[in-house]
């Protein structure tokens, strides 16, 4: 059996992610932060015959993951996908984060939810991934936040919250590396969910095939990579 754990599961690219790995091979933790709310994730629960176990985690409060980790605690988690994040910026009015017009309290908002969180949650999860067969770490991360990559401004919080998550992808990488844990940065694509819009020029169930084909070819010892959905290589 494989075991996925996935954070904000319930819309969007994270509940697409439960979609497409349901099997009868594989055990998904869906982590969310409202299950009573969470119809189409508890559907999908409801008629897996298990498989999928839906867990409440809203990912910037310690003791949420802490309670998780702990109820999973000696099962091993083969991929570990922090999904969950916010886009700090109201997405029809990008003025509100470009210079001269930011709000301090949502750009600190956006970092705890973008960098802290999925950093606390590999903290919290590292024993459950080493140990694993895979020991992969996967992060959404964004084409917007590659530094290398650059073309525009604005989009503060957001883009410099990415790219420190790149930062802690990297440095992860080096840090778990003798434990066999590995991490990757994929970019889903800019995608038509409810952050992305539907201006977005990627279908949802498209952006999630592709990757999962990326994480799946992401073979040991590969660690410490950045890449689109459509497999191809993004510079950090
Ligand atoms: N869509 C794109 O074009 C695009 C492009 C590049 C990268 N990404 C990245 O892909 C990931 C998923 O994005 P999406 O497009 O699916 O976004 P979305 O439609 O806005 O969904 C975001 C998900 O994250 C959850 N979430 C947000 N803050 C949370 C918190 N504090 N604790 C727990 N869960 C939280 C939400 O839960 P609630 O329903 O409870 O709010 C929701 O399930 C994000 O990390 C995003 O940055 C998306």
């Amino acid at each position: 059996m494989t075991t996925v754990l996935i954070t904000g599961a319930n819309r969007g690219l994270g509940l697409e992610f439960v979609r497409q790995y349901q099997d009868k091979n594989v055990i998904i933790h869906a982590c969310c932060r409202n299950p009573d709310a969470a119809n189409e994730l508890n559907a999908l629960a409801d008629n897996s015959g298990g498989l999928i176990k839906v867990h409440r985690m809203e990912v910037s409060d310690p003791s949420q993951v802490s309670s998780v980790a702990d109820a999973l605690k000696g099962v091993s988690i083969d991929r570990l996908i922090n999904n969950a994040g916010i886009l700090g910026t109201i997405i029809d009015q990008p003025g509100n984060s470009a210079f001269g017009n930011l709000d301090y309290n949502v750009w600190e908002e956006t970092m705890r939810v973008n960098v802290l969180s999925p950093f606390r949650i590999c903290e919290a999860f590292v024993e459950h991934v080493a140990a694993s067969d895979e020991k992969l770490m996967v992060f959404l991360s964004t084409h917007m936040a590659s530094i290398t990559e650059l073309a525009d401004g604005g989009f503060y919080p957001y883009r410099s919250s990415k790219a420190a998550l790149n930062l802690v992808i990297k440095g992860l990488s080096i840090d778990l590396k003798d434990r066999g844990v590995r991490t990757l940065a994929l970019h889903p694509g800019w995608v038509k969910t409810d952050m992305g819009s539907q201006a977005a020029a990627v279908d949802i169930p498209d952006s999630i095939a592709g990757m999962k084909d990326v994480i799946s070819g992401f073979k040991a010892p590969r660690t410490g990579e950045f890449i689109n959905y459509d497999n191809s290589p993004i510079q950090w």
